[in-house]
């Protein structure tokens, strides 16, 4: 008998490229905020296009932290912030003092309902933080267009949306920030790292400043070493060159990467699509390219409440799954406990936590064991559809 295939959700596609950058960025003198940096900026600006400003940083919830401190939003701000989201979107508004109002998603594509942002508006919203949920790309027309009636700035969470375009723009520069996250099992990593994006020049020159302590200049802008003032209060977000090095060599895979996990979503897709009682969640429009993050299928009817042993099924068989994301961030302690939680504000959100498993498409999987992951996924359910 075959051994049973081990299948991880998610892993990082680390080669030779990485590695030896690494060792270049370990051998020189400079191992932060230097030219791997400034190398690393200026190539992902040129992946996303449309003349975009990136600074490198920490992480993806430092590029949102750093987006709402700019805009100077704080105590007595409301932010529109999707229900079904990670964490970090809704902390990046609190750590200011601004105010997270969660909306609702659209079951189908897991994306913020536009209706939803215009009906949890009040005189004290002052920005609308969208999510491409899983990379397929919201409408950002739609978004766009209701920020502009009331004056609103709009920051797009872009983790998990490199490859995602709306209208033949790159996701992160439709509004006035875009964040994106280069954590490990993410489409290209640094291991931590994120990237503040935006197409405006001013935004991007105070940010870098910000990300480093408010200094007003860098090391080679120094007449004399070690000599500098400090503008304004900030922190130190910034990312190190041994990282920026490795995300130089990722970017060279993006397009491999966005082929195979496109190849293996559809695949996946072919084996799912008509099992009954489940929806996948997917929205493919001639207006937008997505880039297939994961592949979450929604259990209905009778098999809803069986999802924690679907997916304990799943594991035992050699696939790993995630959820994404575990619990709508209004049901997480932290938010029910300062705003209480009422599920039925936000049913989509709470069905997508509670009934979905996402399944693995990334880079390491071949359309073989997409093959197995579909017929797998279809006989557990069928054996546990009561
Ligand atoms: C939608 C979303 N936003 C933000 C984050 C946080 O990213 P980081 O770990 O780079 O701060 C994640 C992490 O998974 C995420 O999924």
């Amino acid at each position: 008998m075959n051994p049973l295939p081990s299948i991880p959700f998610g892993r990082p596609w680390i080669t030779a490229d990485e590695r030896q950058a690494v060792m270049d960025v370990l051998d020189s003198p400079i191992l932060t905020h230097g030219p791997q940096c400034k190398a690393f900026e200026e190539e992902f600006a040129a992946f996303v296009g449309e003349g975009a400003h990136c600074v490198s940083v920490s992480s993806c919830t430092a590029a949102l932290h750093l987006a709402y401190f700019y805009f100077g939003l704080g105590a007595g701000d409301e932010v529109i912030v999707p229900a079904q989201t990670h964490t970090a979107t809704a902390h990046a508004v609190e750590l200011v003092g601004a105010k997270a109002v969660f909306v609702d998603c659209i079951l189908e594509t897991g994306n913020i309902d536009p209706a939803a942002i215009a009906a949890a508006m009040t005189e004290r919203t002052k920005a609308i933080s969208i999510v491409h949920f899983l990379g397929i790309a919201c409408p950002m027309d739609e978004i766009i267009a209701i920020a502009n009636r009331h004056n609103l700035k709009v920051i797009e969470d872009a983790a998990l949306a490199v490859g995602t375009y709306f209208d033949g723009k790159h996701a992160g520069l439709h509004g006035d920030v875009g964040a994106f996250s280069f954590y490990p099992v993410k489409h290209i990593t640094t291991a931590e790292g994120g990237m503040f994006v935006t197409r405006h020049r001013e935004i991007a020159d105070a940010v870098r400043k910000l990300r480093g302590f408010g200094v007003d200049r860098t090391f080679s802008e120094r007449k004399v070493p070690g000599m500098y003032d400090v503008l304004t209060l900030g922190f130190n977000y910034r990312m190190s060159d041994v990282q920026a090095a490795i995300g130089r060599q990722q970017i060279h895979k993006i397009p491999d990467i966005l082929e195979r996990r496109a190849a293996n979503f559809r695949r996946l897709q072919s084996h799912l699509a008509a099992v009954p009682n489940t929806l996948i969640i997917d929205s493919q429009t001639p207006r937008s390219t997505n880039s297939f993050y994961c592949l979450t299928l929604i259990l209905r009817g009778p098999i809803s409440t069986s999802r924690d042993a679907v997916v304990e099924q799943l594991n035992a068989r050699g696939i790993g799954t995630s959820i994404y994301y575990p619990q709508p961030v209004p049901r997480m302690t932290y938010y029910r406990k300062k705003y209480g939680y009422d599920t039925s504000r936000y049913p989509n959100a709470t069905t997508i936590s509670d009934c979905s498993i996402a399944l693995p498409v990334g880079p390491h999987i071949s359309l073989d064991e997409m093959d197995y992951i579909g017929k797998t996924v279809q006989q557990v359910i069928q054996e546990m559809t009561p």
